[in-house]
């Protein structure tokens, strides 16, 4: 069986923006017949998917049967109610015909808003390791300390990455001062899909960031299999976001072949 899930990629090239919502959709090429018994199934999955909010603590739920596989995932700093909004709007957008930006008759789809990723495939979906990209954005926004701002954000994003891959949830935000002329503080968020191992999140994270410039002052990078972002305002709910951190646990470029520490070491790597 594949592992991976071919999509045409057709609907982001970069996109360069400001504070702006962003949505993502990825359609597959290949098409369900029309009144086949996958439509119905498709359409019982977005159903089933959306009739309750994921489940608590963790805000996911799948569904899978012979024809269909999908997941609902939400962030686990939004509300349910916001959640399960968010998912419904999801769930119309992958049913609308293409021609109202939608996935029409595809047989395999994902959606990503900013607080919530729902995706089904006519096959099931492996919990292994996919950076495919999904979409992809910069802020137009040049920082006005580059050298410590690149730095201390890469710095903050390798360090939640290790938090989220060592939480159950995935999930993990933090900040940091920039330092420099100009101080910023710059707030970072990192994600992966929930049924990813430890070890793969961790990669699929670094990779993700290791995808962003962090000589502007925002970014994002979102894979199949997990996602990045980098502000300099608040955009995770706060008391989510872990407090400044002054030494951080690891250097971004050096991640995996350092002598990396615990977490709980409270040692910086070398
Ligand atoms: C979704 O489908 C599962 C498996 O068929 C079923 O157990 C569950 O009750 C359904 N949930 C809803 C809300 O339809
Ligand atoms: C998923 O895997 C199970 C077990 O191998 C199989 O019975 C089912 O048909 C598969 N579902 C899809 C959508 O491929
Ligand atoms: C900013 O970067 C410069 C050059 O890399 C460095 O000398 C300075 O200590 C940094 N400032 C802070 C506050 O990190
Ligand atoms: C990592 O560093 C610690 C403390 O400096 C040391 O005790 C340990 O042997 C090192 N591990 C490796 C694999 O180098």
């Amino acid at each position: 069986m594949p592992l991976l899930v071919l999509f045409l990629v057709f609907l982001f090239p970069v996109i360069v923006s400001s504070q702006d919502e962003l949505n993502f959709i990825v359609c597959s090429s290949d098409l369900y017949p029309s009144g086949s018994p996958f439509e119905s199934a498709l359409r019982f999955l977005l159903n089933n998917l959306t009739a309750l909010p994921p489940k608590s603590p963790f805000l996911y739920s799948s569904f899978s049967s012979s024809l269909i596989s999908g997941f609902a995932q939400c962030r686990p700093d939004s509300s349910i109610a916001a959640c399960a909004n968010c998912l419904l709007a999801s769930s119309s957008k992958l049913a609308n015909v293409a021609a109202d930006g939608g996935c029409g008759r595809s047989n395999s789809a994902v959606a990503y808003q900013d607080l919530c990723i729902f995706r089904y495939s006519n096959e099931n979906i492996s919990a292994s390791l996919d950076e495919s990209i999904v979409g992809y954005a910069i802020s137009v926004q040049k920082a006005s300390s580059p050298a410590n701002f690149s730095r201390r954000a890469a710095e903050l994003m390798g360090s939640i990455s290790w938090d989220a891959a060592m939480s159950p949830a995935r999930f993990a935000a933090g900040a940091a001062e920039s330092g420099g002329v100009q101080e910023q503080r710059i707030y970072g968020m990192v994600w992966c899909k929930l049924d990813l191992m430890t070890y793969d999140c961790f990669r699929c994270l670094l990779s993700a960031a290791g995808k962003l410039p962090f000589t502007t002052v925002g970014g994002r990078v979102y894979e199949m299999s997990c996602l990045v972002r980098f502000e300099v305002y608040t955009f995770v709910d706060p008391s989510f976001i872990k407090s400044p951190t002054t030494s951080p646990k690891f250097l971004a470029a050096g991640v995996g072949k350092e002598n990396v520490t615990t977490p709980e070491g409270g040692e910086s790597a070398p």
